[in-house]
Formats: structure tokens, sequence, C-alpha cells
């Protein structure tokens, strides 16, 4: 899809479909207003006659409205004005896009840039418009001998700025959902895609694919021999009972300069989770290929950065191993050294997303990052904490959590703080090693980010854990995309772009 800016008056546009927003109680938007105008009452009187009050998620397509350029016509529901929400937004523009993919229509004209959901602006209105709709677009059939179709027949959407100083920021706003959008969507295909397919050794070649594609983005892949050299016994045992080999994948994008600030992203790549020895109960069990869902995220969030070209230097790390049972897997009780010199006693081999950060968040320290942000699918915990809803914070720095809620509340991809404490780090406590790889029943999604904070004391560290918010379970089932949408916001911020 391609994604314009234009500035003018609605009713004097040539388009297949002008879509106009339309309030409860049948109250028209100020666009919607002025094609009522140029029609002569014609919106009014359609709507008088009962077939749209402007609840959320109502549409009406109208064809012929006379004094109007637009083949085509579609009114969106918006509910109430004054509590418009960013769900009934993101709603209207769901409908919209259904109602495009079953149109002749060719292009479309959106002037759904002037209602903004509630304290937000049109510019963010217009980027979100672009993120939803490029997502919206997503299809995984990679995998299907038929592929699917039911997308809009409009190869290009434009949207409507009233003057000609609003269409640059407007257009800057399509670039960077566009970005995002597309972010999400490969976060998407590489969390959608089978555990036979993606392995450690398909996600190196990707990432090395991704490097081609950009001049400010090498990448390299170390294998399980060169991680053996570096001292990895922690990444290493979780692939041990695996016939799939290990990888730490670094990409390592350059687009600030030599002085610019570093920033690193840690995504957990567990291509599939059995739990190993400790070996998970059947039920859903197919689910377990998204465990690689915040390597995803880095995947997304590094191809976006590199699109956008922000002007900072970023890091993505993905440790990545496939989990399974074998008879030379890691076993509970075995005790592993990891890169840090640190020892950990492995109690429950399911508890292995940990075990492959732990060094990989040594490894970061030698890039001399500003902050570290990692991102896993780590606790079943956190589901039962927040739901589906929003991600799980944890940090040990209060600027730098403070920088990622705030990022989650701009892009709409919220995260929720919870605790780190000393009294919490007890629960690691190891008789036989210096500590335990879980930390007992209660708090787990904070004592699995205690673990981790025993590897970043060197620097500014946060960890997102997205078990609940990564994919979606049911007929809906697949990977979401976030928090890919947070983490750009938050590197654009840090960019200060
Ligand atoms: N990948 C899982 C966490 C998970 C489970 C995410 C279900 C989403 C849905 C992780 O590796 C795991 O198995 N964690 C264990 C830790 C426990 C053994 C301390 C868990 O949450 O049960
Ligand atoms: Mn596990
Ligand atoms: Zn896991």
């Amino acid at each position: 899809m391609e994604y314009l800016v234009k500035s003018g008056k609605p009713e004097g546009q040539r388009t297949g479909c002008l879509v106009l927003g339309v309030f409860d109680k049948r109250r028209l938007s100020e666009a919607a207003s002025q094609v009522d105008a140029a029609s002569q009452g014609q919106l009014t009187a359609i709507l008088g006659k009962g077939d749209m009050d402007g609840a959320a998620g109502q549409s009406l397509l109208l064809h012929g409205i006379p004094g109007v350029s637009a083949e085509r016509v579609l009114l969106l529901g918006l509910g109430k004005e004054k509590e418009l929400t960013e769900r009934a937004y993101r709603q209207a523009l769901q409908t919209m896009f259904r109602v495009l993919s079953a149109s002749g229509a060719r292009d479309v004209l959106c002037a759904l840039g002037e209602t903004a959901p509630k304290g937000r602006d049109r510019n963010w209105a217009i980027r979100d418009a672009v993120q939803q709709v490029e997502t919206l677009l997503y299809r995984f059939d990679t995998c299907k001998s038929k592929k699917g179709n039911s997308l809009p027949n409009a190869k290009k959407i434009t949207f409507l700025v009233p003057g000609t100083a609003d269409v640059a920021p407007a257009r800057d706003a399509c670039k960077f959902g566009l970005a995002t959008g597309r972010g999400m969507n490969l976060a998407r295909e590489l969390g959608d895609l089978p555990g036979n397919i993606c392995t450690p050794v398909y996600l190196a070649e990707q990432a090395k694919k991704l490097g081609k594609r950009f001049k400010t983005l090498s990448v390299e892949a170390l294998d399980e021999k060169a991680m053996e050299k570096l001292g990895m016994g922690s990444l290493l045992s979780v692939g041990h009972g695996s016939r799939q080999e290990s990888r730490l994948i670094v990409m390592q994008y350059k687009g600030g300069g030599k002085n610019a600030d570093t920033h690193v992203l840690v995504g957990k790549g567990i291509t599939f989770d059995t739990g190993g020895i400790s070996l998970k109960p059947g039920a859903a069990m197919d689910e377990m290929k998204f465990d690689m869902c915040g390597a995803a995220s880095v995947f997304g969030t590094v191809q976006a950065v590199a699109e956008l070209e922000l002007p900072i230097n970023l890091v993505g790390i993905v440790p990545s191993a496939e989990n399974m049972p074998d008879g030379i897997a890691t076993k509970p009780g075995d005790i592993i050294t990891s890169m840090s010199g640190q020892t950990i006693e492995v109690l429950n081999t399911d508890a292995e997303g940990r075990l492959v950060l732990c060094d990989a968040l040594t490894y970061a320290e030698r890039f001399k990052p500003v902050s570290v942000v990692d991102i896993a699918t780590l606790t079943g915990a956190c589901i039962i904490a927040l739901g589906h809803h929003k991600h799980g914070l944890m940090s040990n720095n209060t600027a730098v959590a403070n920088k990622l809620l705030a990022a989650g509340k701009a892009a709409a991809d919220e995260a929720w703080q919870l605790p780190l404490g000393e009294e919490y780090d007890e629960q690691l406590k190891s008789n036989f090693a210096d500590m335990a790889n879980i930390g007992g029943r209660s708090a787990g999604t904070i004592t699995a980010a205690q673990f981790l904070a025993r590897f970043t004391g060197k620097y500014k560290w946060a960890h997102l854990d997205i078990a609940g918010t990564a994919w979606k379970s049911g007929d809906q089932k697949g990977a979401t995309g976030r928090p890919v949408p947070l983490l750009v916001q938050y590197l654009k911020d840090r960019a200060g772009a």
C-alpha cells in the first residue's frame, strides 16, 4: 500500500472512496459537514433515515453523492465525540479496511486525521491509521498452497489535511507508521513460522538477509564453537538436547556516527520450547513456536530503525536455541557456568529463556551501551499478572523504565512496571551453585527478572516480559508484532528525532 498526504477540501477531490467520520447521534465531523454542505444536505438526509447513528464500528457506503468528486463516500461511526477512544478509532479503521476489501474502489481519500482520539493529535491519528492498515494487510500464507485474498483493491490511501503547512509533518507520520507496521509484520511472519522452519540457523540467515538490505546494518552470527570460546555455557546448555545448532545473532545498525549513543536490544530466540527434560504438558504446546517472539521484535525494530534512518547506533542481539529433551539434554540439578563466570544450578529446564538471555546480556557489555532492553516471552506468571494487554516491565534504572513506559503510551503499546528487590533476589538461592534458575512459585515474573539482573550490573537495563502480549491464541492464533511499536517509539525518542 502507498500512503500519501494532500491538503485541501474534501468535496473537490477525485477519489474512488472518500472516508469520513460520523460521531454518535449523527454528529458530522468537520470534513463530513463540508461534504454535507456541498451536497445540499445529502448526508444529513440519508442519516436521518436511520441507517446509521454514528456508534463505534458502524459504517455506511454511499454512491453518487451529488456535489462531490468522489465516486463513493464511506461514513464510519466513531461513537461519542467527547470520548473518542483509541479503541473506537482503531475499530473504525478496521471497519474501513473490511469495507474497502469488498469494494471496487481503486484509491482512497481518508479524512480521519481530523478525528484523532482524545489526547492525540492529527499526526498521531495518521501514523496510527497507516500502522493499522499495514498490519491489517498481513496474511500468513507462506505455508498455504492456496494464497489468500480478500485484500482491498485500493493500492493508495491519501490522508487529507487542512493546510499546506500540515503536509510535511503528516508525511513524517505516514513514514513512521509505515516503518512500524512493516516492522510488526516482519516480527509476525517470523513468529508465525513453525519451529521446523524457523530454527536458530534460519533466524541467523534472515538476519543476514536484513543486513544485505541496508548499508547501515552489519550482521554476524556466532556458531556453537564461537560461543564455546566465549564461555557461553549457559546459552549452550539450552540447545544441548536439540539437533538444531544454536546461534548468537548480532545485528549492528550504525546510523549515528562515532559519537552517537549506542542502545542494545536483546531478544529471546527459543525457536521451540518443549520445556526440555522438565517437559511441558501437551495441551497448546504448538504455541511454544512463538517462544522466539522477543527475537522477532528485535528483527522488526532493527528493520524499522534502519528504514527510518534514525540517528543512533543500535545493536540487536538474539540468543537462539531450541529447547528439547534428549539423552544428552541438560537435566534438573545440572550446574552450568555462564559467560560472566557465575554458576547456575538448573532446577527446571523449562526456565530456559533466562539461560540464553544471561550470556547475551554479558555479551552486550562490549558495546558500552547507554541502555539495554531485553524482550522475552519469559514467564507464564506474567500472563497471570497482566493478562494479554500490557507487557511486564522491570528495570534497574528509573529513567529508562519511565522512558519505556512513556514510549508504550505514545505508541498505544503499553507496558506496566513490576518491582525488583533484594527480597525477591533471595528466592534464587542455591545450595550447590551461585544461583538456581528458578525462584519458586511466588512472583515468578519478578524472580525471572531478578535472575537477569545478576548479569546487568554494568549498564542501565530494562526487561520486557511479553509472554501475554506477543501472540494471540484461539481462532485468531498468531503473532501480534508487539512490542515493536513501543521499541521503535523508544528509540526514536532516544534519538531525539
Ligand atoms: N516460554 C515459557 C514461558 C511462557 C509460557 C510464555 C506460556 C507464554 C506462555 C518459558 O520458557 C517457561 O517455560 N517459563 C516457565 C518458568 C518456570 C519453570 C519457572 C513458566 O512460566 O512456567
Ligand atoms: Mn520454558
Ligand atoms: Zn521459553
